[in-house]
């Protein structure tokens, strides 16, 4: 199991001070589990790693078999939450050089729906143009115009490069069940679809078709990823005693650091394959705290790569932070230290030792000097990278989200500030329907 250790936050907070909110934990946890709390109509995901069922990953997996079995290439078409986990998953998992390597044993996933950057969008239809491809097009709303509009050039480049038919099988809509474009296009087509739950939002819908599609696509185990997320559902349950809970005392000490004004949480890594494990929780967090003019400010670092650019910053800057650092217990492969004769580069004192051994000094070395520092240090163990683990891990970091919005007193599961650029741009754009808008952003030009 993946284990949470906060005493290295204790000479900033009081131990007392953590458990002082055994209380208030309690009434978050009963406000998620009776939906009585703030944005009760998005829990769907509260319990859905115990309640997938195995026909519905069959067909997930049957799907996914499709576009492996027809697609050198996938692309996965979807901003923010409809993306982000799926590539947290994907490349936490997947070696780091396999998109370099020519022979592949599944189709290459690609991004695309989540910019508007014309040369991203024509490298993409260039780079597309002698390969076989696929799309998986998701998005909740059906009406995002990053994903929208991405979709667009590529259904026109698939059913041109494949032929319609051929389109039709390897094109897959994951969408709401009624309403959107997406889902108007997925029945005209006559798509593969899956359906994103109404009670589900984008920020926590990795265990839905929006992650477990793309993840089984790339070769992982969906199975395995819903069982680790299970298991960490009953380790966070709400009759788990405070004191044995991660979820609630992750959730208690970031809203204690927040109160002693440690406004930053920065979650760290020392594996790259995290980068985008990272990228998900500053979503998940940032999306789900930052209102009412309130909310820790998620950021992130990859070390050691960052101590060499952020590290300067984090052991002397403003003391207005904590870090949460994901720790990778078992790496996957053994490398070792080769001796050198020469010994030029002095290395020799570290011939014979484990890279990761070398990699673990350097982390407790910068948990060390950053607590001295002046920055509190929360712990995440994690076994290994590995499907059942990550799962946990994703899970882990949903449930405290849902108690620690609520712990601030929070809508955790809306995102009404998303509306106020996507406003403008339309004005800007001159969108039918935003005539007034369109009047008054000029004015302000
Ligand atoms: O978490 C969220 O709700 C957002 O990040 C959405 O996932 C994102 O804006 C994409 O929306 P949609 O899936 O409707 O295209």
């Amino acid at each position: 199991m993946i284990s949470l250790n906060i005493e290295k936050t204790f000479g900033f907070i009081s131990k007392a001070s953590v458990a002082a909110y055994e209380t208030q934990v309690k009434a978050a946890q009963e406000a998620l589990e009776d939906g009585t709390g703030k944005g009760s109509d998005f829990l769907g995901w509260l319990h859905l790693p115990s309640s997938i069922s195995k026909e519905h990953l069959a067909d997930l997996k049957a799907t996914a078999q499709i576009l492996r079995d027809n697609c050198e290439v996938v692309i996965i078409a979807g901003i923010g939450g409809s993306y982000l986990g799926a590539r947290a998953v994907i490349e936490a998992l997947s070696n780091s050089f396999t998109w370099l390597q020519e022979k592949k044993s599944a189709p290459a996933i690609i991004y695309a729906g989540h910019n508007i950057s014309e040369d991203y969008l024509y490298e993409l239809t260039e780079y597309l143009k002698d390969k076989k491809f696929g799309v998986i097009n998701i998005s909740k709303s059906g009406t995002t115009t990053e994903t929208a509009l991405a979709f667009r050039l590529l259904k026109k480049q698939c059913e041109v490069q494949r032929g319609k038919e051929m389109a039709k099988k390897v094109i897959v809509a994951i969408t709401d069940a009624k309403k959107g474009a997406a889902r108007v296009t997925a029945d005209k087509e006559g798509y593969k679809s899956f359906i994103i739950p109404d009670n589900v939002g984008g920020r926590f819908s990795v265990l839905t078709p929006v992650g477990l599609l793309p993840i089984a696509v790339a070769g992982y185990d969906i199975e395995k990823l819903v069982a680790g997320a299970a298991d960490m559902e009953k380790a966070c349950g709400i009759n788990v005693p405070f004191a044995e809970n991660p979820a609630a005392q992750y959730a208690a000490t970031r809203n204690e650091l927040y109160k002693r004004n440690k406004k930053i949480e920065i979650l760290v890594n020392f594996c790259p394959k995290l980068h985008y494990v990272s990228e998900w929780w500053k979503q998940l967090y940032g999306e789900s705290e930052g209102k009412d003019h309130k909310g820790i400010f998620p950021a992130a670092v990859d070390f050691s790569t960052d101590l060499h650019s952020m590290g300067q910053w984090i052991q002397e800057g403003e003391r207005s932070i904590f870090e949460t650092v994901i720790s990778v217990d078992k790496v996957n492969h053994k490398l070792e230290v080769p001796s050198d004769e020469a010994n030029l580069d002095g290395l020799n004192f570290l011939a014979g030792k484990r890279v990761d051994e070398v990699n673990k000094m350097a982390e407790l070395g910068t948990q060390l000097a950053h607590v001295d520092g002046g920055v509190p240090n929360i712990r995440i163990v994690i076994p290994s990278l590995d499907e059942y683990n990550i799962g946990q891990l994703m899970y882990f970091f949903e449930i405290a989200c849902g108690i620690s919005g609520y712990l601030l007193g929070v809508n955790p599961f809306n995102q009404p500030g998303v509306e106020a650029y996507k406003k403008n741009m339309f004005a800007l754009l001159n969108k039918p329907g935003y005539e007034a808008e369109s009047k008054a952003i000029q004015a302000k030009l």
